[in-house]
């Protein structure tokens, strides 16, 4: 896919910025920022009342602080909270969340935090939209997935009967904040699988960010500091470029479901307990790179090792066990009902090299299950 706007160098030392013009918005990354939301935040907010959103988890481990340096800095917030975990992303959740607007009396100079990971910062932000017709938003994502990817973009909602993520808003937030130090208490499991979003930015967009990985995979699974925080702001850096460039998806930003379209296949056949997102992701990596190969989209033949070897050495899976011979065709047949499906058309995003992808409509079924083939254990 190609997009004229330039895509600027790294400069680890500079702010980031999604510059969407009058909604344009930081992005705040340095360890212990948490404890600076205040004054960082103070800026943005409308002078209103906050409401903080978060689930149980967040709220315990670190509700408290996030409330004391709002309050230090003379900003009047109070705290939500719902059980942690995907299946609370409900409207039933959202209805409960404008109650609790209801009650903190956040009228329209007020502003709701997405305080955690993707789940919070989705919900928040849908609660955020909707609320006296949308109402101020900031993300503080506490999750590596939510800090490289979720909580910038603006995309929020929630889940329901239809599907997962088929019901939502666009609302950008009025900042963000990235606390890295936060990540040090995630579970490791998770830890990894948000590092499969962080390798997918250096295969899509950014070839030098990819060498970096190479340099840096095993620093970066043992969490050293130095190196979570260069992930995470290389990683927004290249999420606000999609986001500038097609805020609303109408096309490059489709790039950043690399893996996606096979990874969700993936996680609705085996069930959502089976896979953590980025784990499915990270294996459809590998599935998009085969189906690329066979389609002759593929120029780079040496992608695929390098991808696979930066996966297993981040700690990710490379592959799934099927349950019967049956379960190809069941995942092909599952990507049809993919949201980047048009006209009855499976729209695969496939690499033609490191920050080189191709959006590509397939028809041939037998390839996409030759793709899924590819990677089974
Ligand atoms: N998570 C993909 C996007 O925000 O577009």
């Amino acid at each position: 896919m190609h997009c004229a706007a330039p895509f600027p160098h790294s400069n680890p030392g500079v702010q980031l910025t999604v510059d969407l013009g009058p909604r344009s918005y930081p992005i705040h990354i340095a360890p212990g920022l948490l404890a600076r939301a205040g004054e960082l935040l103070a800026p943005h907010l409308g002078g209103g009342r906050v409401l903080v959103v978060a689930d149980a988890t967040v709220a315990r481990l670190h509700g408290e602080t996030l409330l004391a340096a709002l309050r230090a800095a003379g900003i009047d917030a109070v705290l939500t909270s719902f059980a942690a975990g995907e299946p609370s992303k409900t409207l039933a959740t959202a209805e409960r969340l404008w109650t609790a607007c209801a009650e903190a009396r956040l009228d329209r100079s007020g502003c709701v935090i997405g305080f955690g990971g993707g789940v919070s910062g989705d919900l928040a932000g849908f609660v955020a939209a909707c609320w006296m017709r949308g109402v101020r938003f900031v993300q503080i994502p506490t999750t590596l997935l939510a800090m490289v990817d979720s909580a910038v973009g603006g995309k929020t909602g929630v889940d329901t009967a239809a599907g997962k993520n088929l019901v939502g808003a666009f609302c950008q937030p009025a900042c963000v904040l990235a606390d890295p130090t936060l990540l040090a208490t995630m579970d490791p499991r998770e830890y990894r699988a948000g590092l499969a979003e962080v390798l997918k930015y250096g295969v899509i967009k950014d070839p030098a960010f990819l060498a970096w990985l190479e340099a840096n995979a095993e620093r970066l699974r043992e969490r050293e500091s130095d190196a979570v925080a260069h992930a995470v702001h290389e990683s927004c850096r290249i999420k606000a470029w999609y986001v500038q460039v097609d805020e609303f998806e109408r096309g490059p930003r489709a790039e950043l479901n690399y893996g996606h379209t096979f990874g969700h296949a993936l996680e609705t056949e085996a069930g959502y307990a089976a896979y953590l997102h980025g784990e499915a992701v990270g294996i459809g990596m590998r599935m998009a790179c085969a189906l690329a190969a066979r389609l002759g989209v593929l120029r780079d033949a040496g992608l695929p090792a390098r991808q696979d070897a930066l996966l297993r050495r981040l700690g990710l899976p490379l592959t799934h066990a099927p349950r019967d011979a049956g379960e190809t065709a069941r995942l092909a047949a599952r990507t049809a009902l993919d949201k980047k499906s048009a006209k009855g058309r499976v729209r695969f995003i496939l690499p033609v090299e490191p920050g080189r992808m191709e959006l590509r409509a397939v028809e041939d079924v037998a390839a996409v299950e030759d793709a899924f083939r590819s990677a089974l254990g």
